[in-house]
């Protein structure tokens, strides 16, 4: 465990999977937490148990697609904790689908979210990062954690707008990173196939276009993996860490494979 005291970190999409477990590791590395997403109940609930541990939370029920969404949050933020030292852009959404068959609204969904969405929020949280003393001498204002995949790294079969939108997030990670340099260091993690519902949802939508039963897919994926087992959230966390921490101080502009070795670049 890291010393994340005193911190005040913004999760996106942290109401499950790999923002619940950010957050959830933030927490316990004594950070103050402000916790995002679309889906209330789910988000109350997450935020409630982080809270019966004595972590200070602000819990923002918010659609990040919407206009004004960017700003809104960051005001919320700095008006609950003064500043934000650490900014995780988690939320995401996919569509498993043909490249034939992606719509328009099939891309539109999931850019709004994944590139778009977290674009303008990195935005709206590097100005006020940029108004912020360090929290202490030579230390960066802010550090900013972008929730990319190794999908962005190279294109997926049936998953083509999504790839786009996570290579998208790794371009954008690398222009923030230049411009913001040396006051906010900004990187990205490329998790591998994670044990989230947003793999139930990839697993179901993939069998039924290739006419496999339930399951298999994801099966198939964790089988492939070099270390030997499915990854978890707490694997991805544990980047999300590292990253929010002194130790990372001297590093921006990077993208980290946290894939268990599918990706070896
Ligand atoms: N699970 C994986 O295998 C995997 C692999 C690589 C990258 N990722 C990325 O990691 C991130 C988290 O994935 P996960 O597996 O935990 O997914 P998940 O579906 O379990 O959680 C995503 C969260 O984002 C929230 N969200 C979606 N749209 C939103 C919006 N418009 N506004 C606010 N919140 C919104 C959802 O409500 C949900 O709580 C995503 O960006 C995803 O693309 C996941």
């Amino acid at each position: 465990m890291r010393d994340l005291s005193g911190c005040v970190a913004v999760v996106t999409g942290a109401a499950r999977g790999i923002g619940a477990a950010i957050a959830q590791r933030y927490a316990s590395e004594g950070a103050k937490l402000v916790l995002v997403d679309i889906e209330q109940e789910a988000l109350n609930k997450t935020a409630d148990a982080i809270k019966e541990k004595g972590v200070e939370v602000l819990s923002v029920n918010l659609d990040l697609t919407k206009p004004g969404a960017a700003k809104s949050l960051v005001a919320e933020s700095v008006e609950k904790f003064s500043r934000i030292d650490v900014l995780v852009n988690n939320a995401g959404v996919i569509r498993v689908k043909p490249f034939l068959d992606t719509t328009e609204e099939d891309w539109d969904y999931i850019h709004d979210i994944n590139a778009r969405a977290l674009f303008f929020v990195m935005q709206a949280t590097a100005k006020q990062m940029l108004q912020q003393s360090p929290r202490s001498n030579g230390r960066p204002l802010g550090k900013i954690i972008n929730m990319a995949s190794v999908a962005g790294r190279t294109g997926r079969k049936f998953m083509g707008a999504y790839s786009a939108s996570k290579a998208a997030v790794i371009m954008t990670t690398q222009t923030a990173a230049s411009e913001l340099a040396p006051r906010v260091t900004v990187n990205s993690i490329c998790p591998g196939p994670v044990d989230t519902d947003m793999w139930i949802k990839i697993d179901k939508e993939w069998a039924a276009i290739e006419g496999r039963p339930v399951g298999s897919v994801w099966k198939d994926r964790a089988n492939a993996v070099p270390m030997g087992r499915g990854e978890q959230p707490t694997d991805v966390a544990a980047m999300a860490s590292f990253l929010a921490s002194e130790d990372s101080d001297f590093i921006t502009g990077q993208s980290y494979h946290v894939d268990g070795g599918v990706l070896m670049l």
